[in-house]
């Protein structure tokens, strides 16, 4: 059996401004997920929605006869998948109200986009599939990112490397959790990997990138990662030619006083250098 969804956003008043920025889309449905739900003591939809709305935490809520179940904005590796049906359970989805064009539901939920930005500032978009939405949440301790190219959503987490090795031995580390030294695609990116240097006492970090002409002295680089198609953060780079046998042929992330560079190139056997590893999801 299969019906026509109703939808119905809703406009609410008495909150704190931040929620202002969000709205709640409720639709016939049901929560299928690996992560575990919050259980919670609201009785009708309306408390549900409400109490979902209201906690900074819930990203989106199901009720289901007398039941409503939180879902919250957590990296745990773990898939929520939404599928519209129409047994009388209802989903409530949290959403940015920039995807409510002048708040009103579009004619057809195919058009309707669902994201919205956790308190620690993480877009969260729901990926379209053919029978309702579903999302993918960065490991336990990793950073996501939503990349503008297609909606790329890549994951990325800042590992220290104390002993020596260089670049090898940090691609090889990232390599022992199945993930890659992580390209990097935007500002935003390379401000957080510079965030963490700030933060410890290693100024540079190695990311995924190399020299990309091997036989006569050149500055272009190519992303390692397999991922990372956006070439922006090159315009904020400090890249040498070859300078020597080794070679300054790695890139890393780094503060340098007197310079509004942030991406530089690198000896790739430096030892001692934190690196930034990384996957893309697969949706
Ligand atoms: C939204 O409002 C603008 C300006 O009033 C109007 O041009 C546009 O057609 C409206 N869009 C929808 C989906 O109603
Ligand atoms: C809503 O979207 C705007 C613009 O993209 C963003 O600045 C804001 O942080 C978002 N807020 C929430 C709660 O998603
Ligand atoms: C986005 O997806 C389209 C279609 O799959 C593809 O042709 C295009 O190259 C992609 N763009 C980027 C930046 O990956
Ligand atoms: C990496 O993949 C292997 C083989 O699939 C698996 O056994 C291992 O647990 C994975 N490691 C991590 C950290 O995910």
């Amino acid at each position: 059996m299969w019906s026509w969804p109703v939808f119905a956003c809703f406009l609410h008043f008495l909150v704190p401004e931040a929620a202002c920025q969000v709205k709640m889309v409720l639709i016939y449905g049901s929560v299928t997920s690996d992560a575990t739900g919050i259980s919670t003591t609201f009785s009708t939809v309306e408390d549900c929605k409400n109490g979902c709305f209201g906690s900074e935490s819930c990203i989106i809520a199901y009720f289901s006869l007398t039941t409503c179940v939180f879902y919250n904005y957590v990296n745990d590796g773990k898939t929520i998948t939404v599928e519209e049906n129409s047994n009388n359970a209802y989903v409530a989805i949290k959403t940015n109200i920039s995807n409510i064009p002048n708040g009103t539901c579009p004619a057809s939920y195919n058009d309707l986009k669902l994201s919205v930005t956790s308190a620690v500032g993480e877009k969260n978009s729901w990926t379209r599939a053919s029978t309702g939405w579903k999302m993918v949440n960065c490991r336990t301790g990793w950073k996501r990112f939503e990349r503008d190219d297609n909606g790329t959503v890549v994951c990325m987490k800042i590992f220290p490397l104390f002993n020596e090795g260089g670049q090898a031995a940090a691609m090889r580390r990232c390599q022992q959790d199945n993930v890659t030294l992580s390209g990097i695609a935007s500002m935003e990116e390379a401000e957080w990997v510079r965030d963490y240097e700030i933060t410890t006492p290693r100024q540079r970090v190695f990311i995924g990138g190399e020299r990309d002409c091997p036989d006569t002295p050149c500055t272009t680089f190519k992303w390692t990662d397999g991922y990372t198609k956006s070439y922006e953060v090159f315009s904020n780079a400090e890249l040498t030619q070859q300078m020597n046998e080794e070679g300054y042929n790695c890139l890393v992330i780094r503060i340098k006083v007197g310079t509004a560079a942030i991406m530089f190139s690198q000896n790739c056997a430096a030892s001692g250098i934190p690196f930034v590893c990384g996957y893309k999801i697969d949706i």
